[in-house]
C-alpha cells in the first residue's frame, strides 16, 4: 500500500481507472510504517480493496503526514479525513473520561489489557466519541507502558527529578508530576530528536518504540513497569460516515474490528520479541515495583475518582480480570 500523498495527476489517472461509484477514502496515524498499527491500516486498505473488487480504495497516511492528532481531528470533524487510528492523548483533552483508560497498574499484562478495552465500560466510553464529531469503530493499543532514563539509577532510587516525555494527556502529566519528575509532553514523530538532543532525559513508551527508534542506545536502563496500558481508538468521520452506503458502514464496520482485534491480540507477544531483542542487543532492562513512582500511584486514584467517576467502574472491571 502507498504512504505517499498521491499528486494531483495520478488521482486523475486513478480517477481514469476506477470503477462506477468508487471511493478513496484516507487514514490518518502517527506511527512510522514499520509500526503495527501502520502495518494494520495497510492491511484494511487491502481488504477494503479485495471486498469491494477497488471500488473503496483507501490511502494511509503514517507518521503524521496529515498533521498531529489535534489537525488530524479536526479534518476528521470536517471530512476530510476519513478514519484515523488516534492515541487517546487528544481525545483525552477533549473529554478527559478517555484518560482513564491510562490509569497506572490498571491491570498487570498486555493480555489482560486487550481484555479491559472488550470490556463494558471502554466500549461504552465510545459512545462519548459522537460528540467529538467522530464514529467509533474499536480499541487496538500498543504495548504496555516503559518508561527510559538516559542517566543512571542509583539503588532504590526513583524517577524524581527526570525530566520525562509523555504524551500530552492531564491524567498523564498529572502521574509524572506526582512522581515528583518533570513532565514533558511530546508527540511519537517529535521524540527522536529531543531524546538525542538531551532536551528531555526520560520517556515513557514502550518495548517496540523503544527497539526500532535504538532509544535504548541513549538510555542507561530500560525500566520494564509496564505500568499503563496505551489503548488506540479506531475512528471514523462522523460527517463521512452518514454519506456511506449501509452495507459500505457495515463493511467498514467488519473490516476495523477484525483489524483492532488482531492488533489487540498481537501485543503479547510483540511486547514480548521486542523486550527480548532490546536484551539481546545489550539494554540494560531491570524491573522495578510501582515504588519507582513514589507514591505516586495512590495519590493519582484519589484524584481522578473524584474527577473521572467512570474510573471506578473501569477498576472494579480491572480487578475481575487480574484476578
Ligand atoms: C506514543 O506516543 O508513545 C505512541 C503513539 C502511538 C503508538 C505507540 C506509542
Amino acid at each position: 500500500m502507498a504512504f505517499l500523498r498521491p499528486t494531483p495527476l495520478a488521482l486523475a489517472l486513478f480517477a481514469l481507472a476506477s470503477p462506477a461509484g468508487a471511493e478513496d477514502l484516507r487514514i490518518g496515524l502517527i506511527t512510522p510504517p514499520p509500526h503495527q498499527w501502520t502495518r494494520s491500516a495497510s492491511h484494511l486498505a487491502g481488504e477494503l480493496n479485495t471486498a469491494t473488487d477497488g471500488r473503496l480504495s483507501l490511502a494511509v497516511f503514517p507518521s503524521g503526514q496529515l498533521g498531529n492528532e489535534a489537525q488530524m481531528l479536526q479534518q476528521l470533524q470536517s471530512g476530510a479525513l476519513d478514519l484515523a487510528f488516534l492515541t487517546v492523548g487528544e481525545l483525552s483533552n477533549r473529554d478527559e473520561n478517555f484518560g482513564i483508560l491510562t490509569a497506572p497498574y490498571l491491570v498487570d499484562t498486555a493480555t489482560q489489557a486487550a481484555t479491559l478495552l472488550e470490556g463494558p465500560t471502554a466500549t461504552g466510553l465510545q459512545d462519548n466519541l459522537a460528540a467529538l464529531g467522530l464514529h467509533g469503530l474499536g480499541y487496538g493499543m500498543a504495548g504496555m507502558r516503559i518508561a527510559l532514563l538516559s542517566k543512571p539509577l542509583k539503588e532504590g532510587g526513583t524517577v524524581a527529578g527526570r525530566k520525562i516525555r509523555t504524551v500530552p494527556l492531564a491524567q498523564q502529566l498529572d502521574f509524572w508530576t506526582r512522581a515528583g519528575a518533570a513532565p514533558t509532553p511530546l508527540p511519537l514523530p517529535d521524540l527522536f530528536d529531543a531524546y538525542a538532543n538531551g532536551q528531555i532525559d526520560g520517556m515513557q513508551l514502550d518495548f517496540e518504540g523503544t527497539f526500532d527508534n535504538r532509544f535504548h542506545d541513549y538510555s542507561a536502563v530500560v525500566l520494564d513497569t509496564e505500568h499503563m496500558i496505551f489503548p488506540m481508538v479506531a475512528v471514523a468521520s462522523a460527517r463521512k460516515w452518514q454519506s456511506y452506503s449501509a452495507e459500505d458502514r457495515a463493511l467498514i464496520t467488519r473490516l476495523v474490528a477484525a483489524e483492532t482485534a488482531q492488533i489487540r491480540a498481537a501485543y503479547p507477544q510483540i511486547d514480548a520479541d521486542y523486550r527480548a531483542k532490546l536484551i539481546e542487543a545489550g539494554a540494560n532492562v531491570v524491573k522495578p515495583g510501582p515504588e519507582i513512582f513514589g507514591d505516586a500511584v495512590t495519590g493519582w486514584y484519589e484524584a481522578w475518582r473524584e474527577k473521572t467517576p467512570l474510573l471506578i467502574q473501569l477498576e472494579t472491571e480491572a480487578k475481575v480480570i487480574r484476578e
